[in-house]
């Protein structure tokens, strides 16, 4: 079959909202882009655990370390899962967790900021997870069916994610006027970073345009943020906090919030590698990498073993 005609069932699958699996024919810009969205998705699962776990040893209770330790192994389980997705699409592992120590991939540009307090435990889960299942639940329906069906189960987990990250706040709210002034400051401080998350204004999103016409991603980065906003808006009100920006504002004529313009230089500088974590984050990548060869070979050992032991 000629390429046109290839092109021309394929784009009318996405029309009719038919998913496409790793064996169907698809052209090389949808599996490049896809490649390049799921593998940083994957390295920003895998960077998350860091500043999260950087906190474990200073849980305030036994039941705050437990929550914490089960939600950084989730996260590092939703990185497998995302790199077991790129894989299907011909992506080798050993390429993209190289991208990723060299400094060339991106990852979520969130994590380039520092974890100060444990109220920032609460912020992480609330906003950071918030933000990111807003963008992944719209994600269950991207075109691409492997990647759609891993966001089911990581949406589920981000669920729990986000809603113990709202009880440390609403417990602090609750406290002292010391542990109250921690999370408005906590929230002040991740506001806009997670705003961040859903990426730059329509009009600079360089793959926006190409991944809506085939469904890689179904909204708009803007689109997102609002419904992110939306969301987060009331909860900040109901436990008596501060709004994190002078201009959030609900416009009735809009239907939208209005909010301060994003620092955007920040961001662009963050992801081009020059946040104030960027450098810490691969250095503590690489270092968990090297300290993890002897389970690798160990592994693999193991594995050679066994399928020789069943010939
Ligand atoms: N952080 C880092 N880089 C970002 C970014 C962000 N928040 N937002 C955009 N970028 C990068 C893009 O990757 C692209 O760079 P590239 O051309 O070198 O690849 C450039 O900025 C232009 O942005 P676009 O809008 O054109 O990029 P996309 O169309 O890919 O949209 C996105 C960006 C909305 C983040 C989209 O890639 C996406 O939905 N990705 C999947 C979800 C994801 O990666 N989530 C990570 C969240 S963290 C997480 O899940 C961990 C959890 O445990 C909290």
């Amino acid at each position: 079959m000629d390429v046109s005609k290839e092109l021309e069932i394929f784009e009318e699958k996405i029309q009719k909202g038919e998913k496409i699996e790793p064996k169907d024919w698809m052209p090389d810009e949808y599996r490049k882009n896809l490649i390049r969205m799921i593998s940083q998705h994957a390295h920003s699962e895998i960077v998350g655990m860091l500043p999260e776990g950087n906190w474990i040893t200073r849980a305030p209770s036994l039941r705050r370390k437990l929550i914490l330790i089960a939600k950084v192994q989730d996260e590092g389980g939703h990185g497998l899962y995302l790199y077991n997705t790129a894989e299907t699409l011909g992506a080798r592992r050993e390429d993209m967790i190289e991208a990723l120590h060299t400094g060339k991939a991106k990852y979520a540009s969130i994590f380039n900021y520092p974890s100060l307090t444990w109220a920032d435990m609460g912020a992480i889960g609330w906003l950071v997870d918030g933000a990111a299942m807003t963008n992944q639940v719209s994600l269950m329906r991207t075109s691409y069916g492997p990647y759609s069906r891993s966001m089911i189960r990581i949406c589920k987990e981000e669920a729990f994610h986000n809603r113990q990250g709202y009880e440390i706040i609403a417990t602090w709210c609750n406290g002292t006027e010391e542990q109250k002034q921690m999370a408005q400051d906590a929230l002040d401080r991740w506001w806009e970073p997670a705003l961040m998350m859903f990426g730059p204004e329509d009009k600079d999103s360089t793959h926006s345009a190409q991944s809506l016409k085939w469904k890689i991603k179904v909204e708009g980065n803007e689109e997102l943020r609002q419904r992110f906003i939306a969301m987060t808006v009331p909860q900040i009100e109901a436990r008596g906090l501060r709004l994190p920006d002078p201009n959030l504002k609900y416009n009735p004529e809009t239907k939208k919030y209005d909010y301060s313009r994003i620092n955007w230089e920040e961001f662009f500088n963050v992801i081009k590698g020059n946040g104030f974590m960027n450098r810490e984050r691969l250095r503590d990548r690489n270092k968990a990498h090297n300290e993890g060869l002897w389970v690798r070979e160990a592994a693999e050992a193991y594995s050679k073993k066994h399928s020789s032991n069943n010939k």
